[in-house]
């Protein structure tokens, strides 16, 4: 998917909505809808992503990250992604929607539209796209699995 490209996203509602790869000069709408929800973590928490920090990710060449934007140009979601090419894989990072945009096929669109962007951009490869999600967020899970996503096997969360 070109930086530049705008994508209409059918969704239901009657919304007009266009997903497009996010740059580096998106970051502070990024961030913006990110600290007024407490569940996305760009919020303004220690351990939570820095501003430097997804302006570097969003500079990738390779990452996709896309958002989704109302027919004002107001970003309203989002997804973040980064890629492994040599090891074919590809780690959903984000999923977001803000909540008054939230049940109109916004991120199940995103997902579809994140498959098709690596599927172009790299077509002789064959990735595996890979989320996390609490198995409590049945809302998360009917999303992925909407655009396409099987659950995998089950895993223990495992940290240090
Ligand atoms: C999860 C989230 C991204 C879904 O965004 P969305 O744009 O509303 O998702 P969609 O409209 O594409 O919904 C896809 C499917 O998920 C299910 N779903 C989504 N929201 C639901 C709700 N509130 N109640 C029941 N089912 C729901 C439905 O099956 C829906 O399909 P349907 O409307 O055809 O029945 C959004 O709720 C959100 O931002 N949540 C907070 C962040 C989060 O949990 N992210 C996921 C983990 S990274």
């Amino acid at each position: 998917m070109r930086v530049s490209e705008y994508i209409r996203l059918p969704v239901s509602g009657g919304e007009q909505i266009s997903v497009r790869r996010l740059t580096a000069v998106d970051v502070l709408d990024l961030l913006g809808i990110g600290v007024s929800q407490p569940e996305f973590e760009c919020a303004e928490l220690p351990d939570s992503w820095k501003e430097e920090e997804l302006r570097l990710w969003l500079q990738s060449e390779f990452d996709i990250c896309l958002g989704a934007y109302d027919i004002g140009g107001q970003l309203v979601g989002d997804c973040l992604s980064h890629v492994h090419v040599e090891a074919n894989k590809v780690h959903i990072e984000n999923v977001f929607v803000t909540p008054k945009f939230r049940r109109k096929g916004i991120a199940s669109g995103m997902l579809r539209i994140l498959k098709n962007s690596y599927e172009n951009a790299f077509p002789d490869k064959r990735f595996r796209l890979i989320g996390v999600v609490l198995c409590s967020n049945r809302k998360a899970i009917r999303t992925f699995e909407k655009a396409g996503f099987g659950i995998g096997e089950k895993c223990y969360w495992l940290q240090a």
